[in-house]
């Protein structure tokens, strides 16, 4: 991973591993054309093609989709992660988790990241499509029973005009739950994953959007969170329209598609297929040019594209936050590296 850090080559896999979903977000366009379950690689070919990623440095892998625990094999593919020296992160609408699957995961080496946007019922039902809100808590509130969890694991937000009032009343539920938290404005420049509904979009209310994660960025800051904070203070530069920082798409991530097509991200059309041809063959026949004209002419704002390279950028800030908080960030090290 070191070796790819230095290089400038992805150390980060986005795994889109179904587009099969059980939610019709109105953000997102993936459940539209969902994948057929024979369409979707193996267990037996994920294990060809991480072996292969792996030999190229990749480290951290996020699973999500559509919803990733809609594979029956899910578990076993986490497993299978591990076994290779992965240190793999679920990013799931969590509807599927279950006392069974949820003592199994905190077992595992595994991040586990739920979304929840709203803790209104209402709202719940106009950005996810489905009225499954008290489904969701409840299963939030079993997760928050499990003590010893070996993994980190989140609340993840997506915030819009819907929500953006009640980030930090979500902030305050996942603290007090026991979960970290992460926040990240609504994409809507492209629409290839993301999709654009009036009603969540920000144009005119850009100013409530900032100042929403300002907050969060205090709040992260009173609690030590700090890849947090240096993350909300690049998501209100991105928000102010300040200057475009590069989003690192192919440079520290890259995205493989649920029958191993591959793309810098979500929002890039995938063109070759790792699975024929392997991954040094695929990133030569990538072009980089064009994630540079997309971050500066229309950026957008991903977890999976800016965090892993605001993180590297900002290793002298977080340097003298370890002198200063060193336990904090050796429970990140151990969650994320070990
Ligand atoms: C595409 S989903 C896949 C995993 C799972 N189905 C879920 O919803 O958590 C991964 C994350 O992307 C977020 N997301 C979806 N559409 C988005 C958009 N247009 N802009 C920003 N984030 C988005 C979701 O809220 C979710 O947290
Ligand atoms: S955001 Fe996740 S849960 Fe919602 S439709 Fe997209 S893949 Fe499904
Ligand atoms: S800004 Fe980056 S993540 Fe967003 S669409 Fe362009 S290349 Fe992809």
């Amino acid at each position: 991973m070191i070796k790819n850090i230095l290089l400038g080559r992805p150390f980060l896999i986005v795994f889109n591993i179904t587009r099969r979903c059980n939610s019709l977000c109105t953000m997102c366009s993936i459940w539209e054309i969902p994948s057929k379950i024979k369409d979707e690689l193996t267990l037996e070919e994920i294990e060809v093609i991480f072996k292969d990623l792996k030999s190229y440095g990749a480290k951290h892998v996020f699973l999500q989709g559509g919803e990733p625990l809609l594979r029956k094999d899910i578990l076993q593919i986490i497993e299978l992660l591990i076994v290779l020296g992965f240190n793999p992160t679920l990013i799931t609408n969590g509807l599927l988790l279950n006392e069974n699957n949820i003592n199994k995961l905190s077992d595992l080496k595994c991040n586990v990241s739920i979304s929840l946007d709203t803790l209104d019922r209402e709202r719940y039902k106009k950005i996810r499509g489905v009225d499954k809100l008290p489904l969701l808590l409840n299963i939030i509130e079993q997760c928050s029973k499990i003590k010893n969890k070996k993994g980190m694991w989140h609340i993840n937000a997506t915030i819009s005009k819907v929500n953006y009032d009640e980030a930090l009343d979500i902030f305050n539920f996942a603290r007090k739950n026991g979960f970290k938290f992460n926040a990240y404005p609504y994409n809507y420049a492209h629409c290839h994953s993301s999709a654009h509904d009036e009603e969540l979009s920000y144009e005119e209310d850009r100013d409530k959007i900032i100042e929403t994660f300002n907050k969060l960025r205090l709040a992260a800051q009173k609690e030590g969170m700090i890849f947090d904070k240096i993350i909300y203070d690049d998501a209100i530069k991105y928000l102010e329209g300040k200057y475009n920082m590069p989003c690192d798409a192919m440079k520290r991530s890259i995205l493989i598609t649920e029958n191993g097509k591959i793309s810098p991200c979500l929002e890039f059309k995938p063109k070759c297929n790792i699975k024929e041809i392997g991954i040094h063959q695929a990133f030569k026949e990538m072009d980089y040019s064009k994630i540079k004209k997309c971050y500066t002419e229309t950026p957008c704002f991903y977890g999976c594209t800016r965090g892993s390279g605001i993180v590297i950028r900002k290793i002298p800030e977080i340097f003298f936050f370890t002198l200063r908080h060193p336990k904090i960030i050796a429970s990140y090290i151990k969650a994320y590296f070990f």
